[in-house]
């Protein structure tokens, strides 16, 4: 008798078998959890859940051939994140349930305190860079993106909003206050939260030298202990500073009042590493949809962006986002 074996496509199930046998492992799954709102370079990995370099790097390439994580390189390292699932292709569907699968595990307290720690390290780093470099700020700043390349297209996004006398705004990490005049200027009261005290005392040298009489000036990380909100919240070249930037708009999107609007003026995504060293930029820019994700999950929805391409090559992107005037807090 001649038995036929049917043709197997094996493009198609070996894809699946990829994202199957990646899925098939419970410290591949909770790396997934770990990564569904932060990136981590595949050292802070092995230093979260406690095992060796090698045996991290095996994972991810697991996880990358699958597709289920991508990479991006930040300088000399490189960093592991979600890849967002393709419901269209093959393995779609099935990668989409997964992480929704994944994101209603509870991570152990030992992972969690040790992406504490992570995150520790790299905001100690940032808030270094600032103790020691404040009397070259600006200079440091212009090297990049100074606020003279962005101020008109971020006050025409904020005249558009067209906010009310009695309206109040935050400004996060005003550095040295060079755009506190014009929101002094639209809000009935402007509060600037740094945890730098060198840079505030910048900003209160603006704050003294214009008279800005409805400016307070507040020492205190916005992230953590911030206890101010408003109707307009500013964060102009800051989020980059920042260890976990998507689980920053979360506590940021707390500090807007309902109806309120979060404006973010950010660097794109870029590859000049030397900004780190040069700038304490703690992540090179970021991608727009990234952003917009990350806002969609604090609870904001998108509104307008503007993009400023830059003769150095930088892009800047001048993006609204905002509270729903009905929604609760996100936590
Ligand atoms: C690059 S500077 C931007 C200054 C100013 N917004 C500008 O565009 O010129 C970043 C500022 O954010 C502050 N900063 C960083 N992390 C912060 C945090 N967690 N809470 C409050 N301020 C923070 C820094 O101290 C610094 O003044």
């Amino acid at each position: 008798m001649n038995l036929r074996v049917p043709a197997i496509s094996h493009d198609q199930s070996d894809e699946l078998a990829a994202l199957c046998k990646a899925g098939g492992d419970p410290l591949r799954l909770n790396v997934l959890r770990a990564l569904s709102n932060d990136s981590f370079g595949v050292l802070e990995l092995a230093q979260i859940f406690a095992i060796g370099q090698s045996g991290m790097s095996h994972h991810l390439k697991v996880l990358a051939q699958a597709d289920l994580v991508a990479t991006r390189r930040e300088g000399n390292a490189i960093f592991y994140r979600r890849a967002l699932p393709h419901t269209e292709q093959i393995g779609g569907k099935l990668h989409a349930a997964l992480l929704e699968e994944v994101d209603g595990l509870t991570l152990p307290d030992d992972v969690r305190s040790r992406i504490g720690l992570v995150h520790r390290q790299r905001a100690n780093a940032s808030q270094d860079f600032f103790a020691r470099t404040a009397e070259k700020f600006r200079a440091q700043q212009d090297l990049i993106a100074g606020l003279p390349q962005y101020r008109d297209s971020l006050l025409s996004l904020l005249d558009k909003l067209g906010f009310g006398a009695d309206a109040t705004a935050v400004e996060v990490g005003p550095g040295d206050g060079g755009f506190l005049p014009d929101l002094a200027q639209r809000f009935r009261h402007v509060t600037g939260l740094d945890n730098s005290p060198a840079m505030l005392e910048l900003a209160r040298a603006i704050c003294e030298q214009k008279a800005l009489s409805n400016v307070e000036l507040k020492l205190a990380d916005a992230l953590a202990n911030a206890n101010v909100s408003g109707d307009c919240v500013v964060l102009n070249m800051v989020l980059h500073h920042f260890a976990a930037p998507a689980e920053a708009l979360k506590q940021l999107a707390n500090l807007l009042q309902p109806g309120g609007s979060l404006l973010v003026t950010e660097l794109c995504s870029h590859d000049q590493s030397w900004a780190k060293e040069a700038c304490g930029d703690l992540w090179l820019g970021f991608e727009q949809e990234d952003l917009a994700r990350w806002a969609i999950a604090a609870g904001l929805v998108p509104g307008e962006s503007l993009y400023i391409g830059l003769r150095n090559g930088f892009q800047i992107q001048v993006r609204h986002f905002q509270r729903p005037a009905g929604n609760t807090h996100h936590r």
